[in-house]
């Protein structure tokens, strides 16, 4: 793919221009989505027209005109070329999904994280994803295990689609769809969860207090945030630190991880933490 990418750009860009473009974009079901450095805007049409020629399957090519970002974590699309759709399907470790790539969040190079989850989760286990998007991780946890998860999100649409996603699935009754704050839901949800997930970097320690109240005694939470590191190897260790300075209960650090790079020194992490109570 990177290779047919790069023969197909060459006859536009430098190689280098080229490698550096490649290494920017997604292509999620039939939707290319491409952040374009400034120095290549003025191309940016030529770029959009020439990706959907090249990549068979495409039918839309995107640029992504802002950062993610607001509560609900999406970004502003420009079409470049091709139909103007933002909705498409995504299949990831036998799973299919629904996905809308300007409307709810959604990124495919969270991949490995979401197995990564799967694989540690025990059959029987309830789980509350409390930041769920579209249900990826809830949606490959309940495939790959038998489990019950709660998975909430404030974005109407994103749960929407995650409804739709656990029919897509055969899921009905091991995912649960909630649409609101976290917080509120979390107030009135009966069942207490052996694992935690807070896949909301940004904002992890204003909602640890959450996180701790629907976590079972003994219970597993999944704290992600963004780290500053001038050393990538440190990142791990000063994530653990940051938990253990803001957790106010008893807390066993299990693992700590860079989950990707953010910017220049800056990553996403996770802690996975047992907590008690
Ligand atoms: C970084 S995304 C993660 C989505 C999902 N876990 C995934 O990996 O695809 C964070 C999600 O949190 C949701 N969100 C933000 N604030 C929230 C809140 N207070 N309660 C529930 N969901 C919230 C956003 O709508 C967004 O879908």
């Amino acid at each position: 793919m990177t290779r047919m990418l790069k023969k197909a750009l060459e006859k536009i860009l430098t190689p280098q221009e080229s490698e550096e473009l490649i290494s920017a974009f997604d292509q999620i079901g039939d939707i290319i989505i491409v952040r374009i450095p400034d120095v290549l805007l003025p191309k940016k049409k030529i770029i959009g027209e020439t990706l959907l020629n090249e990549v068979k399957i495409v039918k839309s090519v995107f640029y992504q005109a802002s950062p993610v970002e607001g509560d609900f974590r999406t970004r502003n699309l420009e079409i470049l070329a091709g139909e103007d759709r933002t909705e498409t399907e995504y299949k990831e470790f036998g799973c299919r999904f629904r996905v809308d790539v300007a409307n709810a969040f959604f990124s495919p190079r969270l991949s490995t994280e979401r197995e990564r989850i799967a694989n540690l989760i025990e059959d029987g286990e309830v789980v509350v994803n409390m930041f769920a998007g579209v249900g990826m991780f809830s949606i490959m946890a309940a495939k790959k295990k038998n489990c019950t998860v709660y998975s909430i999100d404030i974005n109407p649409i994103a749960s929407k689609l995650c409804e739709r996603n656990i029919e897509l699935n055969k899921l009905a009754g091991k995912v649960i769809s909630i649409n609101g704050d976290t917080t509120k839901v979390i107030e009135d949800l009966q069942e207490k969860a052996d694992r935690t997930l807070m896949l909301l970097p940004e904002k992890s320690d204003e909602y640890l207090d959450s996180a701790i109240k629907t976590t079972k005694d003994g219970g597993i939470i999944h704290y992600y945030s963004h780290i500053h590191a001038d050393k990538k190897s440190d990142a791990g260790k000063l994530s653990e630190q940051h938990f253990l300075d803001v957790t106010p209960v008893k807390s066993k650090i299990l693992a700590s991880k860079i989950v990707r790079p953010v910017g220049p020194r800056y990553y996403q992490t996770v802690v996975d933490v047992k907590i008690s109570k």
